[in-house]
């Protein structure tokens, strides 16, 4: 079965990585993708879309979306993790394609209002775009089929902070929404995600069986590995954002769990993602909270492998 998704996206080298995976699926249509700030600002974020589509020949709808948290003041950027320019400092040529008009939330109301109940909203950012297309359309969770996504830390510690992930830590109030509406989620956090660390040789892996794509990847993740290979004996990265994107293709390589998920705003534990598994608890205060899935562990040799065989497709 072919899954019709919105990726919505701040590319971003794992972004770049999880983009390139899903163009290359045969499982996969991507409607579009929309962008929204996150690792760089928004105009970069969109601007790096572009780029990518054009990289890999992809002529689909790319728009901008939110450039700030939907409270608070405008976020600090993850340079130090994606370089200067969202791909680890390698001097792409941008592409010179046009955004599409409409924001990122539109483009998800309009395109879940012509094929509802088909779309499967892949988020790999903060939320801001998901938390704004509910506003504009409060029946949005009818029309979409479910939505993953890559965000949160439900009983691993944070990346930001000691409780809170990035994705969700950049926009908590718009996470709160997202994750509190009624439709089906499914997240794809850091229990899952840093649980499959990636080595050099097998990012090297990707550029031998696709030259353009995977040797994109190979050089934008050189800045990424040396950060993600600070303070370690070995040389890693991690792909969070393909994840999502590999479970669509093969869920039977993730096991998962079921929660009521909690999203704290307050300023100490902004953006903790608190996970309540399901008889675990009677409080009525969980118990009424939004029910989701939670991935927890991936197999990772076999992962490697539909990485490596959708990349040489
Ligand atoms: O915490 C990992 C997430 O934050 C990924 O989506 C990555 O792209 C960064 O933005
Ligand atoms: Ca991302």
């Amino acid at each position: 079965m072919t899954h019709k998704i919105i990726l919505d996206t701040d590319p971003g080298i794992d972004d770049a990585q999880a983009i390139f995976f899903a163009f290359q699926s045969p499982d996969i249509e991507v409607l579009g993708l929309t962008t929204v700030y996150g690792n760089v600002p928004v105009s970069m974020s969109a601007q790096n879309a572009l780029t990518l589509c054009e990289l890999a020949n992809q002529d689909i709808p790319v728009t901008k979306g939110v450039g700030m948290p939907w409270v608070g003041p405008e976020s600090g950027y993850a340079h130090f993790v994606h370089g200067d320019d969202g791909f680890g400092n390698i001097n792409v040529e941008p592409s010179k394609r046009e955004l599409d008009p409409r924001s990122s939330a539109q483009f998800i109301v309009d395109m879940a209002r012509q094929h509802p109940g088909e779309i499967t909203l892949v988020a790999v950012g903060p939320l801001g775009n998901l938390a704004l297309a509910l506003r504009l359309e409060p029946q949005l969770p009818k029309l979409i089929k479910d939505v993953k996504i890559m965000g949160g830390a439900a009983f691993v510690p944070g990346n930001v902070t000691p409780v809170a992930e990035a994705n969700i830590w950049n926009d908590a109030f718009a996470a709160d929404i997202v994750f509190s509406a009624d439709w089906d989620i499914t997240m794809f956090g850091l229990d899952v995600t840093n649980s499959a660390p990636f080595s050099p040789e097998f990012v090297d892996k990707l550029a031998e069986v696709n030259p353009v794509l995977g040797g994109f990847v190979q050089k934008s993740s050189q800045f990424y590995i040396d950060f993600y290979s600070q303070n370690r004996e070995d040389r890693v990265c991690f792909f969070h954002d393909a994840m999502p994107l590999a479970y669509l293709v093969n869920p039977d390589l993730f096991e998962l769990t079921e929660g009521h998920i909690r999203v704290a705003t307050d300023s100490l534990n902004k953006g903790q993602t608190a996970v309540a598994p399901i008889g675990s608890t009677a409080s009525p205060l969980w118990l009424e909270a939004k029910k989701i899935k939670v991935a927890t562990k991936v197999n990772h040799p076999q992962l490697e492998k539909l990485y490596i065989d959708t990349y040489a497709l």
